[in-house]
């Protein structure tokens, strides 16, 4: 948005934020995870949406995850004041310190991280262990603490997915240490294939029998944990898939990204039947009308040609908004007709929007795309007549994902992608206007 004096120029693209529909969906994964606390993921400004308009409506959740602690520490700003996790934890001591003072918690996935929260602990946590000697016991020593709280790590147990994490003994030994120094632990994991449903094919089988032999892994060394070092060491191993599919994994925390958005995790399964609402819709307009002849061509590379005499419709949106210049002819978008619009033909045409699908034709440029919008014409003429003018079409409203329900569902364009969701929402570009809805 630019303004000129006391007039402000916004591009047409824009991007909607319905905040009441992540509160619905945040409070259906409530509902969904029972007595597990929420660690909602807000990392990469929420998906994409926008940390400062997402955070308000999260605040029913139990905490926040966020990749790194620049992130954190606009959370902070944007004044959220209940706990963060560091789900990649400090890069640096310098961090680690900034984040204890911050009240902060971290993941500790490798060494360095567990020599610097050991550092620390010996400095601000051991002389709270009143009167604990050498050679007690883990559990003991942990029984001499004072009543302060002790400042939580989050573990990370690398049970298959080979990204981040210690192995079994090595977490192990993690533990113990942390938590004789005066930690409170959460052992975590994080699914490699809990996306995957279906078990038809081999590929699904082994998807399959991956997730399972995640879930003995992480239980299997929660419960020695458990016995061995203390009977409080906390869990957590639920993304969205996971908290769908493992109804009986949520143990103490789960951690729902995607479908707090609105989004489904899977392939086979809709956003809808997973009772979550679309958060985001992403929106331009019409700013030219052609007619074609049969035989003419449309875009770079002249990829689409009319068959028969059309209608194209110029869309202000491209690549350089967000929108993938590499979908397929599954893509659609809808034309929003206001109820002041012209549509003798229409039932009920005075009275609200028309939402009306319209296939996009040609390539995606940077900053427009055709669509084909020659079936509205009936819209605006009888059926006798032979050459209609859809320049009224100019400036109406074209929805490219989100609400209302016939307009393309984020999934179904990820799909004409190639991608996920996930990857639409985090990299639209900054030339969207932004609206809270
Ligand atoms: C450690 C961790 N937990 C939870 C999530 C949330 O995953 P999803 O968005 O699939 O729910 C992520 C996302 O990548 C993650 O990295």
């Amino acid at each position: 948005m630019t303004a000129f004096g006391d007039q402000v120029f916004a591009r047409h693209a824009s991007i909607h934020i319905d905040t009441d529909a992540l509160c619905h969906n945040l409070q259906q994964i409530k509902t969904l995870s029972k007595t597990a606390k929420v660690l909602a993921m807000v990392k990469a400004d929420a998906y994409g949406h926008g940390i400062d308009v997402c955070l308000p409506a999260l605040i029913d959740a139990d905490a926040i995850g966020v990749a790194c602690l620049a992130e954190a520490m606009d959370c902070r700003k944007a004044g959220w004041n209940k706990p963060i996790l560091l789900t990649e934890g400090a890069f640096s001591y310098d961090e680690w310190l900034l984040c204890q003072n911050q009240g902060m918690m971290c993941v500790i996935h490798q060494h360095r991280q567990l020599q610097w929260a050991l550092s620390w602990a010996e400095v601000h946590l051991l002389p709270r262990m009143t009167n604990a000697s050498c050679n007690d016991s883990i559990a003991n020593i942990a029984n001499h603490a004072t009543d302060d709280p002790r400042p939580i790590v989050w573990v990370k147990y690398n049970t298959g997915m080979n990204r981040l994490g210690f192995d079994a003994r090595q977490t192990q030994v993690a533990v113990a240490q942390l938590y004789a120094a005066g930690f409170d632990v959460v052992l975590m994991s994080h699914f490699a294939n809990a996306d995957s449903f279906k078990r038809i094919n081999l590929n699904d089988q082994h998807n399959w029998i991956s997730s399972k032999s995640q879930i003995q892994r992480f239980n299997d060394l929660l419960d020695l944990l458990r016995l061995t070092i203390s009977p409080n060491i906390q869990a957590s191993l639920c993304n969205s898939a996971g908290i769908i599919r493992f109804a009986d994994q949520h143990h103490d925390w789960v951690r729902p990204g995607i479908l707090l958005y609105g989004s489904s995790p899977f392939n086979d399964i809709c956003a809808e039947s997973l009772n979550v609402r679309t958060v985001m819709t992403f929106i331009s307009r019409i700013m030219a009308v052609h007619h074609l002849q049969a035989g003419e061509c449309v875009g770079y590379g002249s990829c689409w040609t009319a068959q028969h005499p059309c209608h194209v419709a110029v869309v202000s949106v491209g690549y350089g908004d967000g929108y993938p210049r590499v979908v397929d002819k599954t893509a659609y978008v809808c034309v929003m007709l206001p109820p002041n619009m012209k549509r003798p033909h229409h039932q009920n045409a005075k009275n609200d929007t028309l939402s009306i699908a319209c296939p996009i034709i040609g390539r995606i440029a940077m900053d427009m795309m055709m669509i084909d919008v020659s079936h509205l014409a009936r819209h605006f003429t009888d059926d006798k007549q032979t050459f209609v003018d859809l320049s009224e079409l100019i400036g109406c409203d074209v929805v490219l994902w989100g609400q209302p329900p016939n307009a393309p569902h984020i999934d179904a364009i990820a799909t004409s992608a190639n991608t996920i969701s996930y990857e639409l929402m985090c990299r639209l570009g900054l030339r969207p206007t932004r609206l809270t809805v």
